[in-house]
């Protein structure tokens, strides 16, 4: 396990975020402590991405505020995200994992023996040589993780990264997610996946329209819902 983090707690107070008369999040006030991964769930348009992007401080809040570990300008070192859709480098995939490690300050001698190790960790050893933009959907995101854990962070987001997935790839990639929460990474993941909610989250963040309805364990928003949207949400009904 690491030592104390300096990425936790997230804490979100208040947080609006508003493009000209548009609410993409409104509102909403949280924490993500150390931990299980936390899983936000909603349904499409609910602000998940948005959400993730104001964690990451990729987009300030225009209302409310955001702090890590108590810092509200925290530097990004820790932290790293993986989009739906990730862009690789022209390059092979060990010359992606390279890159990331570059970026994360590695220095170079050192740099050879990481990039197995962490092809390893997410089942790529064989790929190293293949030109990353030729994998299939499913490696292409076990790549993205392997460059995300790169940064050795201590606060990793993932948005939907098993969407495009059949179900032996989303296994595999929920056994990187998985590993890493055991590593004691925090995960903080969005899904509308409800099988993967019961497999990998601790807690639940779910929104409806940009707003908090429900913040719980697992267990606790899967069996016995609080609100009528994520009760209509888990009967299979929109709430859009
Ligand atoms: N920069 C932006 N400008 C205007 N509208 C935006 C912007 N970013 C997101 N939106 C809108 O905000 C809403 C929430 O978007 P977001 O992508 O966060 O939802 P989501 O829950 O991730 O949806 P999905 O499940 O489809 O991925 C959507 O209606 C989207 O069109
Ligand atoms: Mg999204």
């Amino acid at each position: 396990m690491r030592a104390p983090s300096s990425e936790l707690p997230v804490v979100l107070d208040r947080v609006s975020f508003k493009t000209g008369e548009t609410t993409i999040i409104d509102r909403l006030s949280l924490t993500m402590a150390p931990g299980a991964p936390t899983v936000i769930v909603g349904p499409n348009g609910s602000g998940k991405t948005t959400l993730l992007r104001i964690c990451m401080g990729l987009i300030a809040p225009t209302d409310g505020g955001i702090s890590w570990g108590g810092r509200q300008h925290a530097a990004m070192a820790h932290r790293a995200i993986v989009f739906q859709r990730p862009v690789m480098l022209r390059r092979s995939v060990a010359a992606n994992v390279a890159y990331a490690l570059a970026r994360a300050g590695v220095a170079r001698r050192a740099r050879v023996a990481h990039v197995d190790e962490l092809l390893a960790r997410v089942g790529l050893l064989d790929l190293a040589p293949r030109a990353a933009r030729r994998l299939s959907g499913g490696e292409l995101q076990r790549l993205a993780l392997a460059r995300a854990l790169a940064r050795d962070p201590e606060l990793l987001l993932l948005d939907e990264p098993t969407a495009s997935l059949d179900p032996a790839s989303t296994r595999r990639v929920e056994e990187i997610i998985l590993m890493a929460a055991k590593s004691g990474i925090k995960i903080v993941m969005a899904s509308h996946d409800l099988g993967q909610v019961r497999r990998i989250a601790g807690d639940v963040v779910f929104l409806a329209r940009g707003a908090l309805c429900e913040q719980r364990s697992a267990d606790d928003f899967l069996n016995h819902p609080t609100t009528s949207e994520a009760a209509a949400f888990l009967r299979g009904d929109l709430v859009i």
